[in-house]
């Protein structure tokens, strides 16, 4: 499937500031819900981390509700670990439990890249274009796991995790030694495909990398590529 990087401007994001978390992740999960509701065999890029958590519980409560099926809907995981000592620390684990187990998506319609062959992923995707991606930020400013550095052409590709990645994502593990090295990610090229990008930056250590963000694009802070896409918000909570 031929590539065709999308008609880029040069335009600032819209910003939403809100310092209520609960408000903050209900703007982006009310978007994704009516994304769902018009369109059910949408593609979602799903994120993992602490900050989208309380976006995946407005999704399981508005699916109680029956407010909205994801029977149809197909989503493609930003990035997975490799070589993890548990299947508990997977990101397929962390999806599964969050959010996947809890609403009725059929499992084989959510990807994750595969460690094997991570070009095949940016193939899955251009038959299934993501209409809404989601997306994180680490505290130097990678997203998925694009650390510093990587190329804004970038594919799925392995990338090696800086240690600070490994430091602040260790409180999701039993030590810092469990912590994997490497990681399979969707690369920032993948990233900017998509239609429409949210990303939340929630947290008082996300301040230094969204100030980065704000200065000229550039591979020391790889979510300032996000200044690119035509259609990416980004969401801002400082408090704590
Ligand atoms: C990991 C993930 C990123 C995520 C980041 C921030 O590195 N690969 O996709 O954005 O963590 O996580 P948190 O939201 O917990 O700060």
């Amino acid at each position: 499937m031929p590539y065709t990087r999308p008609e880029v401007q040069n335009e600032i994001m819209e910003i939403i500031f809100q310092e209520n978390r609960e408000i903050l992740s209900r703007i982006i999960a009310e978007k994704i819900i009516t994304l769902v509701q018009h369109k059910p065999n949408c593609v979602l890029g799903l994120a993992t981390g602490s900050s989208p958590l309380l976006v995946y519980q407005d999704l399981i409560q508005a699916y109680e509700k029956g407010r909205v099926s994801f029977r149809k809907t197909r989503t493609f995981n930003l990035d997975e670990y490799l070589g993890c000592s548990t299947e508990k620390d997977t990101y397929r684990y962390f999806m599964d439990h969050e959010l996947f187990d809890h609403i009725d998506i059929d499992k084989a319609n959510t990807h994750f890249p595969d460690p094997a062959c991570p070009k095949e992923y940016d193939r899955q995707i251009a038959l299934s274009p993501i209409d809404f991606q989601l997306l994180g930020i680490g505290a130097d400013g990678h997203i998925g796991f694009n650390e510093p550095g990587t190329s804004f052409d970038s594919l799925t590709h392995i990338a090696v995790l800086t240690e600070k990645t490994r430091r602040d994502n260790s409180r999701f593990f039993a030590s810092f030694a469990q912590v994997p090295e490497k990681a399979v990610t969707m690369g920032l090229y993948t990233i900017m495909q998509a239609q429409e990008i949210a990303l939340i930056a929630l947290g008082a250590s996300k301040k230094t990398a969204i100030s980065q963000m704000f200065q000229e694009e550039n591979i020391a802070c790889p979510a300032s590529i996000l200044k690119k896409h035509r259609n990416a918000v980004i969401y801002i909570d400082w408090e704590k």
